[in-house]
């Protein structure tokens, strides 16, 4: 059966979410990164942006334009409260029409909810969201799985991930070049890629 746009679950913990997401992890040093390739005034593409915060608080804060696109309507409602300034697109990833072209496409702990069968798709969308040179930061697992869990704020969410060398396979048939491909932590993989 075909996975439901599971922003729609992240609806129902909207407010637990945020509050819980409060601080950055392991990412800021990513985004740093991310934001050395990019001119200033760049413009980010966010997926999944959640609430916002804290990481297109922080991209906004360092003066690039963001838009963050993302399947629940409550994230995105508290999100233009913490980030007034960010331009916000309130859809399915793998559905959504999105015509701008941007400078760089961030993707942090969204692409794991995405059924492993629409990953290739998903990197293909990222391509043609990108003007040519543009970088992708995206995060995935160290290896495949498909998993079920309610651990968080006890609501039932599908977590999936394909082997690292599909992505490398998706990225090079997209054109990109991949620039970064390492363990952020156990079984989690941080990449950057550019499209040439
Ligand atoms: C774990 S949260 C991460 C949020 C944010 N990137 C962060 O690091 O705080 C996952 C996000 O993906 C969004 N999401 C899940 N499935 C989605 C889909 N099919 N289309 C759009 N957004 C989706 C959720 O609504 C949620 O905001």
């Amino acid at each position: 059966m075909e996975e439901d746009n599971q922003g729609k679950k992240y609806d129902l913990i909207a407010t637990e979410f945020a509050k819980m997401r409060d601080s950055f992890y392991r990412e800021q040093k990513y985004l740093d990164l991310l934001m050395s390739y990019l001119q200033p005034n760049a413009h980010i593409l966010d997926i999944g942006c959640g609430s916002g915060y804290p990481i297109a608080a922080y991209l906004i804060e360092h003066g690039f334009q963001v838009t963050g696109v993302d399947g629940s309507k409550e994230l995105l409602n508290i999100a233009q409260i913490k980030c007034p300034t960010l331009h916000t697109i309130c859809g399915d990833i793998r559905t959504v029409t999105i015509d701008h072209k941007y400078d760089a496409i961030l993707e942090w702990w969204c692409l794991f909810h995405i059924p492993k069968h629409d990953h290739a798709k998903m990197i293909s969308r990222f391509g043609t969201w990108l003007k040519p040179g543009g970088f992708l930061e995206f995060t995935t697992g160290d290896h495949e799985y498909a998993d079920k869990s309610s651990d968080m704020l006890n609501q039932e969410l599908s977590f999936y991930s394909l082997e690292p060398t599909s992505y490398e396979e998706y990225l090079k048939e997209n054109g990109f070049k991949i620039l970064l491909r390492e363990n952020d932590q156990e079984h989690h993989m941080v990449w950057i890629a550019q499209k040439q």
